[in-house]
């Protein structure tokens, strides 16, 4: 398919359109997508791939730490409706709520007892009704979040399968026998190591078998190879909620429902563990789309949207499609998680914040571009969420607050005038950013980081740079950074819980002078700024929702650019993801002249076209 770009320019593929459908069906004969390539191309009357949710942006809302409406240190819906005003005057139009289920909140939601009720902490059914209602009212739309992959040990489906062997729900779960070695003792089924702790099984006492848990031990992995198991989960997780009208899902870990149920050993690539990573094994298996085809079905009969959470990449584009193509796949768009990782690595420096890798990130954001113009499948665009550090501290700045405010712009120019589903996690519209190197572990409460610190003072005992050098790793990639409170106002809690309450979560340091309300009154603000640039993305949404994507090397690695080009007009993106001063050939040089400046973080950008400062970025438009 991407013959196309090598074999003729842009402009050729438009005249080759404008000279009639039939020479370019001959000249892209091996297409067989022949109209999502021409909407691609930005021809204006090929509607019929626009969708809403295309055009839509989506903001994750992580309940805990959003708003506290009755005192007791935790978000809650009551405190979600709150700020349903607030999220629709930035420009939101659908929130995803995480995880708001019954749960013990071993992993915060992510382990649900109860599909059919709320975490109380959170409110009531009665509650999330009101706010599926309070949404709709606001014109916005809500999607919840399906976590169907593993319920929680305290779910009464597991409780019941973990009662007998021959229990009727057995088989909902994955049991197995021990193994055991020559001097007599108990191993697990085979070396698989799980997500939070190792191993990916856990011993039962009472019927003496071990069970699989991918996460957590107190997150057992359904067995969806039993009928009647799927047929429960979706009654229960997805079609209770449909009924009471929200609008989709975001799907957790969709690719892990099928495994290889033979569960065969993970290759030994760390010799001195005990356990072995085995993604392979869990993530994709042999019936992974027939089970999405099923949900599916049910999915469409609400015209419910979903996206899913792809994890396990880099993927070959052929797998990504079979999930998200438009044509044959179960999804309307997918997360790629390859963005996730990005330094995220083990190799990261160790004892201060990693310098940048703007080629590795340019080079990914251009892969999954392209894959949005070349496939029929549509692309999301995210830089944050509540797994991941905060995206200022990770590819802008966590310096002066100047620095931060406009690195934080430099970021919205990016992710707003790419292609794709635009989705904001909470607080990133503020410029937050991650809780200082200078608090203790102890702050953070993610069971991953728990875990990994445990894990740390076990491996360093008393040797002191050691366990600096581990937990500032466990620093670089912590998931609690995105889960500190909301920072609403300059008063006591940040205005997340009220005075003399301690919030679940300490608030980050930084609240007095960056928060909601500071910023809500100001157009030069960064909250100011997002508005602003979702506002530009809707008016210009042929160039910047649906354009097609170019990207154009540079001397300088740090500077990213790209042209979009849609209806006849064309813009160029430029910015510099680096705290030092960088030239390049300027606009007129892709634009031609009379390019003009649409938006810009700093500002006199026209005067000093050929320089750009330090996470300066600008957009500039022509018409063709
Ligand atoms: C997904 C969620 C994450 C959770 C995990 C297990 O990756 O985003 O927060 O821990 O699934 O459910």
């Amino acid at each position: 398919m991407r013959k196309i770009r090598s074999l003729t320019t842009l402009g050729a593929a438009v005249v080759l359109l404008a000279v009639g459908f039939i020479l370019a069906e001959r000249y892209f004969l091996d297409l067989g997508s022949i109209n999502q390539k021409i909407i691609s191309l930005g021809v204006d009357d090929q509607d019929q791939v626009r969708k809403w949710w295309k055009e839509a942006v989506i903001y994750e809302i992580y309940p805990a730490s959003f708003k506290d409406s009755d005192g007791d240190g935790i978000g809650d819906v009551p405190g979600i409706i709150s700020k349903l005003d607030y999220l629709h005057d930035l420009g939101v139009d659908v929130i995803h709520i995480c995880p708001h289920y019954q749960s013990p909140q071993v992993d915060m939601g992510y382990d649900i007892s109860d599909y059919e009720d709320v975490h109380r902490p959170y409110g009531t059914v009665e509650d999330v009704q009101a706010l599926i209602h309070a949404t709709h009212t606001c014109g916005m739309k809500i999607i919840f979040d399906l976590v169907i992959n593993h319920s929680s040990d305290q779910h009464k489906w597991f409780e019941e399968s973990r009662s007998s062997k021959d229990n009727p729900k057995r088989d909902w779960y994955f049991w197995r026998p021990a193994r055991w070695d020559a001097e007599g003792k108990r191993h697990p089924p085979n070396n698989w190591r799980s997500h939070f702790t190792a191993p990916a099984w856990t011993w039962d006492e009472k019927t003496e078998e071990y069970y699989l848990h991918i996460y957590a031990p107190e997150m057992p992995d359904f067995n969806w190879e039993n009928e009647e198991t799927r047929k429960g989960l979706y009654n229960s997780s997805m079609i209770f909620w449909l009924e009471r009208g929200i609008d989709g899902f975001r799907i957790d870990t969709v690719n892990k429902y099928s495994k290889d149920i033979k569960f065969p050993d993970a290759p030994i690539v760390e010799p001195w563990e005990e356990t072995q990573p085995a993604s392979e094994f869990y993530n994709n298996g042999p019936r992974i789309h027939e089970y999405l085809g099923e949900m599916k079905e049910i999915l469409d009969r609400y015209g419910a949207l979903t996206v899913g959470e792809l994890s396990h990449f880099p993927f070959s584009e052929e797998g990504v499609l079979q999930f998200a193509s438009a044509g044959s796949g179960q999804l309307n768009m997918v997360f790629n998680y390859a963005l996730m990782a990005l330094g995220q690595t083990r190799e990261r420096g160790q004892h201060s914040r990693s310098p940048f890798n703007a080629p590795v990130f340019k080079k990914e954001m251009s892969r999954w571009q392209t894959f949005a113009s070349d496939t029929d499948a549509w692309v999301t665009l995210f830089l944050e969420n509540h797994d991941a550090p905060r995206s200022i501290s990770r590819f802008g700045s966590d310096g002066s607050a100047e620095e931060q405010m406009r690195s934080g712009k430099m970021i919205a120019m990016l992710l707003a005038t790419m292609t794709g589903t635009l989705f904001l996690y909470q607080g990133q519209e503020l410029g937050l950013a991650n809780a200082p190197r200078s608090w203790p572990v102890e702050e953070f409460k993610d069971v991953r980081s728990v875990n990994m610190a445990r894990k740390a003072k076990e491996k360093c005992k008393h040797d002191s740079t050691c366990l600096k050098k581990e937990i500032d790793e466990l620093w670089e990639t912590a998931r609690d950074h995105a889960r500190l409170p909301m920072q609403w106002n300059s008063g006591p809690n940040a205005g997340f819980t009220d005075e003399g309450v301690t919030p679940w979560m300490r608030v980050n340091n930084d609240w007095k002078t960056k928060n909601a309300e500071l910023q809500s009154g100001n157009s030069l603000s960064l909250l100011g700024f997002w508005k602003r640039m979702l506002r530009l993305r809707k008016e210009y949404k042929d160039l910047f929702v649906y354009g097609v994507y170019q990207s154009y090397a540079t001397e300088a690695a740090e500077l990213f650019v790209f042209t979009k080009v849609g209806s006849g007009k064309k813009s160029l993106t430029v910015v510099n993801m680096s705290g030092e001063e960088k030239r390049w050939e300027g606009a007129s040089s892709i634009l031609g002249e009379g390019c003009r400046i649409l938006i810009e973080n700093i500002g006199g950008g026209a005067q000093r076209e050929e320089v750009l400062s330090a996470w300066e970025g600008r957009v500039y438009s022509t018409v063709l």
